[in-house]
């Protein structure tokens, strides 16, 4: 289906989905793979080009992320970005050292060179986004500096004989004014990319494929109500219809509302062509979760248990062909950093395939997708925006949102704080974007309310409290792995504590959590 591709090579830099999207953007298929992944395997992938990320690490450092000197004889263009730009060159034969000046945030530029390549449309000068500690203090042979700033005499370079290019800076990020052009420039004009890779294509050409592939064979879904499962389900639907079963299991643990409005959309009578199963599992999970307080224990029941509803309807339907999942593109990205760290939670569910399901082939229309496009890809199924553009909801559920034990009484707690946070932080958001046409600085990319397991005393009319306390969580981040607490507003903060106080029976404090990931996860358990 794809034929023209750039790889985008991860050094465990914080912007690396953002490089491997600014390459979409241009209309030009692209994957990330880790820089440990061999030279033949990159080789075999026939890319037309290759991206080096940023990475945390100085590239003299022993044990740094590294490549080999033949990387770079592979004989297709590299662009070096920031890390990537200063390993080629400490691997080429040149030095990299600590800056005398680092730099960070906004920079002006002075352009000197490329100004028919990489640097094309680019002015004289231009405000690009540094961060680094490092600078290339000599470059490798061969290569000529084509833009400097005050304190960095090689912001970018090229080595035009061998395709070489590095930059400094970052041109993925928003800040460099002129990043996409830039990155155009490399991939549309100096690796010759098309540009033939389309959005409105992909739903199109999928639907195809899953005719040809399923046959008249049957395939079975869970769907979670997520966005991923969600989109899979719809574009399965629309290529397959009634061959497709959705099995849907409501374990009382979604946020309010939630399992109705999956019902409404994919259920009798909504707009999908598909087979509905809605599994009411509450009462088993509330019993099953009684008395439990581990964080991963609880992450385990609600697996297993899922595990064992959804074998349950598996047997009534019989054996199926395929089973399909909504694995999007990052699930599966061998990242370079990913494959190293630490298990902090047991997230994700990835783990083998479910061996209780009776199916011959596993189906994952999603696989090569980023979460941005599968909310495109599902907005032109027709799913509605509330599904489509939902935050991310982990899999467990209110489950981690209540510390302790969970109990029917204070999950309804945390349903209705966390829905008047949630509407009270959207009608804001939503009036400041029309004021203004661009979203608040301070709009979270995750929000909700979870429940502490503390109770202290208050005092509401004449009477004293003793009730619990609902904490409120907003976190900016890129990629979920780091995060910093949103500024909202206070006088939104205050508007949400006050409807908690008088609207959810059973609390009497409303707090902020201001942790920022690390120390503090964006879960609360
Ligand atoms: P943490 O709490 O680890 O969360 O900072 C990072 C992101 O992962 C989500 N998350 C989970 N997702 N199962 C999931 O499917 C889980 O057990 C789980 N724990 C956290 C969390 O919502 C955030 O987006």
């Amino acid at each position: 289906m794809v034929n023209e591709k750039i790889l985008v090579i991860d050094f465990g830099g914080q912007y690396n989905q953002l490089v491997a999207r600014r390459v979409r953007e241009c209309n030009v298929y692209c994957e990330i793979y880790s820089y440990k992944t061999p030279l033949d395997k990159i080789k075999a992938m026939n890319p037309k080009g290759i991206i080096l990320t940023g990475g945390p690490d100085s590239v003299y450092r022993e044990g740094a992320a590294t490549c080999a000197p033949e990387f770079f004889d592979i004989g297709v263009p590299i662009l070096g970005l920031c890390y990537g730009a200063q390993l080629m060159h400490q691997v080429l034969g040149g030095k990299v050292e600590s800056a005398p000046v680092r730099e960070y945030g906004k920079t002006k530029t002075y352009i000197d060179g490329a100004k028919d390549t990489l640097f094309k449309e680019v002015e004289d000068e231009t405000v690009v986004w540094m961060s680094h500690f490092d600078y290339i203090s000599k470059m490798a042979p061969g290569f000529e500096a084509i833009a400097h700033t005050d304190d960095c005499p090689v912001a970018a370079c090229q080595n035009v004989e061998r395709s070489l290019y590095g930059i400094q800076f970052h041109p993925e990020v928003l800040h460099t004014a002129k990043g996409k052009e830039i990155l155009y420039n490399f991939v549309r004009g100096i690796c010759n990319c098309s540009g033939s890779w389309r959005m409105d294509s992909f739903v199109e050409e999928s639907i195809k494929a899953i005719r040809e592939k399923v046959g008249d064979g049957k395939v079975l879904l869970a769907l979670s109500g997520g966005v991923d499962s969600s989109v899979a389900a719809g574009l399965l639907s629309r290529a397959i219809g009634k061959q497709l079963t959705c099995v849907f299991v409501d374990h009382g643990l979604l946020r309010k509302d939630e399992g109705d409005e999956v019902e409404h959309v994919f259920g009798e009578g909504g707009q999908f062509d598909l087979n509905f199963i809605r599994v009411n599992a509450q009462e088993r999970y509330y019993s099953k979760l009684a008395g439990v307080t581990e964080p991963e224990r609880k992450r385990k029941i609600i697996g297993e248990e899922f595990i064992r509803v959804f074998e349950e309807e598996a047997k009534k339907i019989g054996a199926v062909d395929f089973l399909a999942q909504g694995t999007i593109y990052p699930d599966v990205v061998e990242s370079g950093l990913g494959g190293e760290s630490a298990v902090i939670k047991s997230h994700h569910n990835v783990g083998g395939l479910p061996d209780f399901v009776d199916f011959k082939e596993i189906i994952e229309p999603l696989r090569d997708l980023f979460k941005d496009e599968v909310r495109k890809a599902g907005l032109e199924l027709g799913i509605p925006e509330y599904l489509v553009f939902r935050q991310p909801f982990p899999g467990p559920g209110l489950g981690i949102r209540i510390i302790g034990e969970v109990t029917d009484e204070k999950v309804k707690i945390v349903q209705d704080a966390d829905w008047i946070y949630r509407s009270e932080v959207e009608t804001a958001a939503k009036e400041y974007k029309d004021a203004n046409g661009v979203d608040p600085a301070w709009m979270p990319n995750q929000y909700f309310a979870a429940l502490t397991n503390m109770r202290s005393v208050g005092v509401m009319g004449d009477e004293r409290t003793y009730d619990y306390a609902v904490a409120l969580r907003a976190v900016k981040t890129i990629d979920f792995m780091t995060a910093e607490s949103a500024e909202i507003p206070f006088e939104i903060l205050q508007r949400v504590m006050s409807r908690i106080i008088n609207e959810v029976k059973g609390v009497n404090r409303v707090l902020y959590d201001l942790t920022s990931k690390p120390p503090g996860t964006i879960e609360m358990e």
